[in-house]
């Protein structure tokens, strides 16, 4: 792999243990991949925050590692709210542990921005490239956004934020971003009122056909939020990176895209409205969740103005950013006086404190998918409106 200058100064050990180490990781998985250089990346997102997920193990590594990130690096969500995780439930060995963890991030130069939803708060443009880690980030900045990065595993997305680069393969080489199939529905005007909850069980259902293709949708018109929970639900029961949506997706609607993507010539799967719909039940729930991805300022406000006058009769959780709580405190307000509560930093799948609910609703497809393998609670999908119908009922 061609390297220049600074990485042969790196290699040399001139700047520590830890960027000899980090650098020999990058280019292991250069190799791999047949990569033929390294690229600078804008910013980064490191998976592997929660001490449910790395343990004792991950704790050691990270103490261990001696540098400082050099480009703005930020981490997926943790396994509790920073300021409130005894009310959370969340038990004192645990958040200990999980301070530690931090500690260690920080320590690293890492930021203590615990979110999926990097984008609300980072500027992210068109053609940068990134290594961001958590699969509906990378989706959502891959195909929304039409920024470039690969799915990195923590220790290579943390590599990136101590040496500011990345392999230059996959993702980052446009020839691989062109579409692989094309997804239709058999009743296309069925999708004209869904919401995000519907947009989720399109993606459950289309991610376990499509595996770690590139899908180019027809015949839908989804906002950003839309697009949010159907790349993230894809990303769950496939391995979606990207996809597109016709006329809809950034790079869709680019010329080198149309000329070298022949429609007419490409396998369609037509996926039946019936099958997304299944997807919903009427089961009996202990629970309620929201805000898988976390949720953007327009998903907030809905969920506030929904429970706004209502008290909820079951547990009703609502994740957001730390910045989107701090931005929005008169909406967080709104939700608090109805008894739910609304938590940063930390999500329903990756807090311990999910796993003892039993059965938990969602509106979100990825969290459907994730939440008997990671939790072990039964799932039930339903719209915004329905969870706060179920809730306060
Ligand atoms: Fe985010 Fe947790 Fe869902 S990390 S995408 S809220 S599983």
């Amino acid at each position: 792999m061609e390297l220049d200058r600074s990485d042969d100064e790196i290699l040399s050990g001139e700047y520590g243990e830890t960027r000899r180490v980090m650098l020999e990781i990058l280019i292991a998985l250069g190799k791999i991949y047949d990569a033929e250089r390294l690229i600078p990346v804008s910013s980064v997102q490191v998976s592997g925050a929660s001490y449910k997920t790395i343990g004792d193990a991950g704790l050691e590594w990270l103490e261990g590692l001696d540098a400082r990130a050099v480009v703005p690096a930020f981490l997926n969500p943790i396994g509790m709210p920073r300021e409130q995780w005894s009310e959370m439930g969340i038990d004192a060995t645990f958040a200990e542990k999980q301070e530690e963890i931090l500690n260690a991030y920080q320590r690293l130069g890492i930021r203590l921005t615990c979110t999926c939803t990097p984008y609300y708060h980072q500027i992210v443009q068109y053609g940068d490239h990134l290594a961001w880690s958590e699969s509906s980030a990378v989706a959502y900045a891959n195909s929304v956004i039409g920024a470039r990065t690969n799915r990195e595993g923590g220790p290579s997305a943390l590599a990136s934020a101590l040496i500011g680069k990345t392999p230059e393969y996959g993702l980052h080489i446009m020839k691989n971003r062109l579409p692989d199939l094309i997804i239709t529905l058999d009743d296309p005007a069925a999708a004209k009122d869904w919401g995000p909850a519907e947009y989720g069980a399109l993606g459950y259902v289309a991610g376990k056909e499509v595996g770690n293709r590139v899908p180019f949708f027809r015949g839908l018109r989804p906002n950003r939020d839309r697009l949010k929970a159907l790349g993230a639900a894809m990303a769950a029961t496939g391995a979606v990176a990207l996809f597109h949506v016709e006329d809809i997706t950034p790079e869709a609607r680019v010329p080198f895209f149309k000329t070298s993507f022949p429609v007419d010539e490409k396998e369609t799967i037509e996926i039946a409205v019936s099958d997304v719909n299944a997807v919903f039940s009427e089961i009996e729930v202990n629970a309620v969740a929201v805000g898988c991805p976390h949720l953007s300022e327009d998903e907030l406000r809905t969920v506030a103005d929904l429970l706004s006058g209502k008290k909820v009769k079951k547990p009703f959780f609502v994740f957001v950013s730390e910045e989107m709580m701090n931005d929005h405190r008169d909406l967080i307000t709104m939700i608090d006086r109805s008894g739910a509560h609304v938590y940063a930093d930390t999500c329903m799948v990756v807090s311990p404190a999910t796993d003892t609910l039993g059965s938990v609703m969602t509106n979100s497809g990825k969290a459907f998918s994730y939440l008997p393998a990671m939790c072990g609670v039964v799932p039930r999908l339903g719209t915004i409106e329905d969870c706060v119908r179920v809730a306060t009922e």
